[in-house]
């Protein structure tokens, strides 16, 4: 994960403010801390294996002269152990730049080779350090940072957050973000950057939000963006204030269209740092701690959760089966309790939860728990009881989730289920390093993917499909095998936020009874998305059109069967069948709230509902 905190201004001495900021980021990783200042012309750092308390002893000990620049960094080892050598900051064989990087570089080999023809040695096992040579190298031939730091980045494939500094320059930091995130903090006579807002509200509450591919020159006076092309970017700053729902909400009408907005972002924040892409692996933090023998020793996995987090957990259970070959079951939390008392030894119950705080869910840990079982909490919120009383953990990282309809969550859980999956697949030898990489592949390409489920393609059918759900009284959602969790989550977005009575099928049970609802007032919404269930979901749809249905389907923008039958299709990309629950479930998330707009609802507050459920 790592987290990273910067500043620059006009005077005085900044590594305080940055400290105080990297510890509020400690959640992001813990297992080497550093700090970096510009003094005398030239670069001092220090860094230490542990958390950031050990950085601090070694402060106290050894102390930075004081300077109005500093950078710093708390690490989660992705390349390289654990060691003060491969903390961060990193800086090159000539002491001339200093860089704080989270992400992944994935051809850092490559590039390792080439500089080390050029003679650089390298003191670290990290892609970072491979980055803080490249920009020094860059720098040496026309002396300007930020184009050292924009032609480093041409050369670089991964993600990142990063900021650099070059000796000499105490009033100059270069900040550049893909995939990863990172915020720039204005302030009086300062300039800051950090992984997210919290880590700066100390010292600001105006924010600017780095975008993929955008590049930032920071001063005391401010900081000017720059596109991927290297043109300036005009944005006005974001003003955040001091509550942490206020701070989240940052010009959307709504908690929840920003929400789903941040999805592919979200996608980078759960997945990619835990990516081992040579390995065709996944590697979780320490919480998850268990490795492949504990892993391939389950005999059966068990998906338990609440509302949206429970149709992850259908989801858990499909994805496991596929890619693990391994027996999953569902059980909604709250039933748990009433169930009998099997042996769980040979077990592994997974608790999904956004919260971590939601009563039912927490009941049912504690008695999977008391009966003998295991459970590996897939949550949210670091701190929360599910994080703290599970035996294995793993956070989602989607940031906080305002909106009481929850979407970034689920997208979370679903990819974190995802990982989970493949690993338990890889632990159990059912796939194999080549397959491991495909499946990785699949979801870094992904990420761009997703972008064009919020391109202008889309407002003109979404539109339609909202104007022709907001009258109706009810309707049904079909979906079929991964799909038909979406189908259960699509109708129970409708339902919270519009109070249009919505129901999720299973496409082959609409002929066993719901297809008696059908009537031009009654629409469906299907998923027809490529895979192997397509030509039946055709089917289903002629089914409901045969009976003067009317039908939004989610599909292939080019599909010309889907065309004909459907009155709107919601546009989606075409992606491997196994990831296509995360494509689907943003057209549904986004038609739900434009139908809850168009009738006038209080979307992020609907009635009676609450953000954390935490009474049985
Ligand atoms: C629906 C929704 C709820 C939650 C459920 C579980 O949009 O938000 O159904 O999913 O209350 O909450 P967590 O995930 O916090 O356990």
């Amino acid at each position: 994960m790592c987290g990273i905190v910067a500043a620059v201004s006009a005077g005085g001495d900044v590594a305080g403010d940055v400290l105080a900021g990297l510890r509020t980021l400690e959640y992001r990783g813990y297992d080497s801390a550093g700090i970096a200042v510009l003094a005398d012309g030239g670069i001092e750092v220090r860094r230490k294996m542990g958390k950031i308390a050990v950085l601090e002893r070694e402060l106290a000990a050894r102390a930075l002269p004081p300077s109005p620049l500093a950078l710093a960094h708390t690490r989660w080892a992705t390349h390289g152990a654990p060691a003060d050598r491969n903390a961060h900051p990193h800086t090159d064989d000539a002491g001339a730049v200093v860089v704080v990087h989270n992400g992944i570089i994935e051809n850092y080999r490559e590039l390792r080779g080439l500089l080390q023809a050029q003679g650089h040695a390298f003191r670290s096992e990290t892609d970072t350090e491979v980055l803080a040579h490249l920009i020094g190298h860059l720098l040496r031939e026309d002396g300007d940072l930020h184009r050292a730091v924009r032609r480093a980045l041409d050369r670089v494939h991964g993600a990142y957050a990063l900021v650099a500094a070059a000796a000499g320059r105490p009033d100059l930091l270069v900040a550049a973000r893909r995939d990863s995130p990172l915020v720039i903090g204005l302030a009086e006579g300062a300039c800051y950057a950090a992984s997210d807002m919290p880590a700066l509200l100390h010292r600001t509450r105006d924010f600017l939000v780095l975008e993929n591919g955008e590049t930032a020159v920071l001063t005391p006076n401010g900081a000017v963006l720059y596109d991927g092309a290297g043109r300036p970017v005009e944005r006005p700053p974001v003003r955040c204030d001091w509550t942490p729902e206020q701070a989240e909400k940052g010009g959307y009408p709504h908690f929840m269209l920003k929400e789903i907005e941040e999805q592919p972002d979200v996608l980078a924040r759960t997945a990619f740092d835990r990516l081992r892409d040579d390995e065709g692996d996944v590697e979780f933090e320490p919480g998850f701690d268990l490795d492949d023998q504990a892993l391939a020793g389950f005999r059966r996995l068990r998906f338990m959760a609440m509302g949206t987090s429970f149709h992850a957990a259908l989801l858990g259970k499909l994805m496991l089966e596929e890619l693990a070959a391994l027996p999953g079951d569902t059980l909604n939390a709250s039933e748990f309790l009433y169930s009998p008392r099997l042996p769980e030894e040979d077990a592994l119950t997974v608790v999904i939860s956004q919260s971590g705080e939601t009563a039912d869910s927490l009941r049912a840990m504690r008695e999977v728990q008391a009966r003998g079982g295991r459970v590996l909490g897939v949550c949210n919120v670091r701190g929360a009881t599910l994080e703290r009383e599970a035996d294995h953990v793993i956070l989602t990282h989607c940031g906080p989730e305002v909106g009481v309809a929850s979407t970034k969550a689920f997208f979370g859980q679903v990819t974190a289920l995802y990982l989970l999956a493949l690993r338990v697949g890889r632990a159990r030898g059912v796939i194999d390093r080549d397959r491991g990489r495909e499946l990785l592949a699949d979801l870094r390409r992904l990420r761009p993917r997703l972008d064009a489920l919020f391109g202008p393609a889309t407002a003109a059918p979404l539109a339609a499909a909202a104007e022709l759900l907001a009258p109706a009284a009810g309707c049904l959602f079909l979906g079929r095998c991964l799909n038909h969790p979406i189908a259960l989550e699509g109708a129970l977005k409708l339902k919270e936020i519009s109070y249009i009575h919505a129901e999720g099928y299973p496409a082959g049970e609409m002929k066993h009874g719901p297809i008696a609802l059908i009537s031009p007032e009654f629409p469906v919404v299907a998923i027809a998305t490529p895979g192997r269930t397509h030509d039946k979901m055709l089917s289903n749809i002629e089914e409901v059109k045969a009976r003067a249905g009317r039908v939004i389907a989610v599909g292939l923008a080019d599909d010309r069967r889907l065309a004909e039958l459907a009155d709107v299709v919601l546009p989606v990309p075409e992606v491997p069948e196994l990831l296509s629950p995360l494509v689907n479930v943003i057209p549904l998330q986004r038609l739900a709230y434009e139908t809850a707009r168009r009738l006038g609802r209080e979307i992020d507050q609907p009635r009676n509902l609450a953000k954390s459920v935490t009474v049985e």
